[in-house]
């Protein structure tokens, strides 16, 4: 079931998903969160904070799991999932180290670390799910064509995808640089991704619009990962009118 809200601009998107985030935060006694990366959640991670240092809001009781992490890069890469969040969120927060699981991307046996995470993460259940969309349809790396009752799985990224991406992986002058996007990811599967209580699922901007159409009005198709979102109970879906523009 979605709940669909469209704001003006990228700030008043964040504030109102932050709402929900905070909400389950604070009414819960050991919240387990999942995270994703991103641009998508940045805005959303800058009021968790903003709350943690005004109001006091602690994360120590809080377990958090991360969608994915790419294969071919180290874990301390300035481009990791693992960097992008304690730069972005967990080094501004109180949450303890152990508390936090992000996929481990860069490993001798690839399959053994999906089973070892999906195994961790099914011994809980998460409270909210935070999530984005890529143009092409995908959450976290489950690209189009992903079975629906995929687990933690590694995935071979999309031309589409590695091209999104590669405005974080520049060359010397500046610009993108293919060459040095990572081809393989470790990533949730949409069954993993499924189980979360609620879902928080931000996407703006004009490249957003077709996937979002496909999420909320397409049929429901691996052919657009996202559209698994349409049996789910509790999908929080926060757009601004870009995102929106094809509903
Ligand atoms: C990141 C993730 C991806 C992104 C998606 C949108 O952990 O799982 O599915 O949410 O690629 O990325 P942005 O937000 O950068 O447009």
């Amino acid at each position: 079931m979605f709940n669909i809200t469209v704001r003006d601009t990228y700030e008043e998107v964040s504030r109102e998903a932050a709402e929900i985030m905070l909400n389950v935060v604070k009414g819960t006694e050991k919240p387990i969160l999942g995270l994703a990366t991103g641009s998508s959640p940045v805005g959303l991670y800058q009021e968790m904070i903003r709350d943690h240092k005004e109001n006091g809001t602690s994360y120590k009781d809080i377990i958090t799991f991360n969608l994915d992490e790419y294969c071919d890069i180290p874990k301390d890469h300035e481009q990791s999932y693992w960097t992008f969040m304690h730069e972005n969120l967990f080094n501004e927060l109180d949450c303890p180290e152990e508390n936090i699981h992000v996929p481990a991307g860069n490993l001798e046996d690839e399959e053994q670390a999906c089973v070892d995470y999906e195994t961790e993460l099914a011994k809980y259940s998460v409270d909210v799910q935070v999530l984005g969309i890529g143009s092409d349809g995908h959450i976290a790396f489950n690209e189009p064509g992903t079975p629906f009752d995929s687990l933690t799985h590694l995935m071979e990224l999309t031309e589409q995808t590695r091209r999104d991406n590669a405005r974080f992986f520049l060359d010397e002058n500046g610009d993108p640089d293919m060459d040095q996007v990572p081809k393989f990811a470790i990533t949730q599967g949409l069954a993993s991704i499924m189980r979360a209580k609620k879902i928080i699922m931000i996407a703006t901007g004009l490249n957003k619009a077709d996937a979002v159409y496909g999420m909320l009005k397409g049929p429901k198709t691996e052919d657009c990962p996202a559209s698994i979102l349409q049996d789910h109970p509790e999908v929080y879906v926060f757009l601004d009118n870009d995102a929106a523009s094809k509903l």
